[in-house]
């Protein structure tokens, strides 16, 4: 019996990256899962391999800004496998390390749309159904960019402690309803995410990555964070609720 057996997970963002690896790793466990993504061609493919290798996926494509597309990844979900048991947040984007003297609003807007408002918009239609059947799980992705306040971009970290204080809010409100909220907050992942940055704002590069010769770890693989999800996500931590976990091997800690 998988430690998910039979539960239904949405996660956005599971077309790449930690997000795919967290579908994986929850499929391994027998959960069914909902990959929700903005990027068609991605998505279409991971749901492909997903079903070839024989896991119970349901793709559905979602810009987690705006609200009709989160309304129906929920909707949607439901109607293809009956009930929600767990969301995880994992959409997200970066803010080109643009330092506060260089962020304009364009960068600003698309940053929080997406990391704030994809996070808060999934959480509230989530809700309800967690309410009614008084269990439910929702793992954000965080970032060490959400504890800290210098290893970041400025919109990436004012967005990342947006998420942290979702977090908490959400597991101190919701948890005697039966209701857990919990972050993962990872140092540097080796996915697509950096190398999609085009103009990054060399400053801002600059001064979130001092010390990082001496200081900062090899990357994490997705596998190493999905395997915190699926902690997470599983009756293993059914006594944590509102915590941030740092997953950093130790870069944070100095
Ligand atoms: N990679 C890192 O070093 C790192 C570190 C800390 C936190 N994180 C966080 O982890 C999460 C996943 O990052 P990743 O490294 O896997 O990135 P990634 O770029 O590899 O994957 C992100 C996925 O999100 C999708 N996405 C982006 N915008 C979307 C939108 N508006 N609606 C729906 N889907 C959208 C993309 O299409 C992509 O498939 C993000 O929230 C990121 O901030 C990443």
């Amino acid at each position: 019996m998988g430690r998910l057996e039979n539960k239904v997970a949405i996660i956005t963002g599971a077309a790449n990256g930690i997000g795919k690896a967290i579908a994986a790793k929850y499929a391994a466990e027998g959960a069914k899962i909902v990959i929700a993504d903005f990027n068609e061609e991605a998505l279409n493919a991971t749901v492909e391999q997903f079903k070839a290798d024989g896991k119970k996926a349901f793709g559905v494509k979602v810009n987690v800004a705006v609200e009709e597309d989160i309304q129906r990844m929920v909707d949607d979900s439901v109607s293809h496998f009956g009930r929600v048991d767990i969301l995880v947040n994992c959409a997200g984007v970066l803010d080109n390390m643009k330092a506060a003297h260089n962020v304009d609003d364009e960068i600003w807007q698309r940053v929080m749309d997406i990391n704030v408002g994809g996070v808060m918009r999934g959480i509230r239609k989530i809700l309800p159904i967690f309410q009614e059947q008084k269990s439910g799980v929702i793992v954000n992705l965080s970032s060490l960019s959400g504890l800290q306040g210098g290893r970041g971009g400025f919109t990436y970290t004012a967005a990342k402690h947006a998420v942290t204080g979702m977090t908490k809010n959400v597991a101190s409100h919701y948890g005697l309803m039966g209701i857990r909220c919990n972050a993962i907050a990872p140092g540097q992942v080796d996915t697509g995410l950096v190398q999609s940055i085009e103009n990054f704002d060399m400053f801002g590069l600059g001064q979130a990555t001092r010390g990082v010769k001496d200081l900062m770890p090899a990357p994490a693989q997705p596998d190493q964070i999905a395997d915190i999800a699926l902690f997470l996500a599983s009756d293993e931590s059914s006594y944590i609720n509102g915590v941030v976990l740092a997953a950093d091997a130790g870069w944070s800690a100095y």
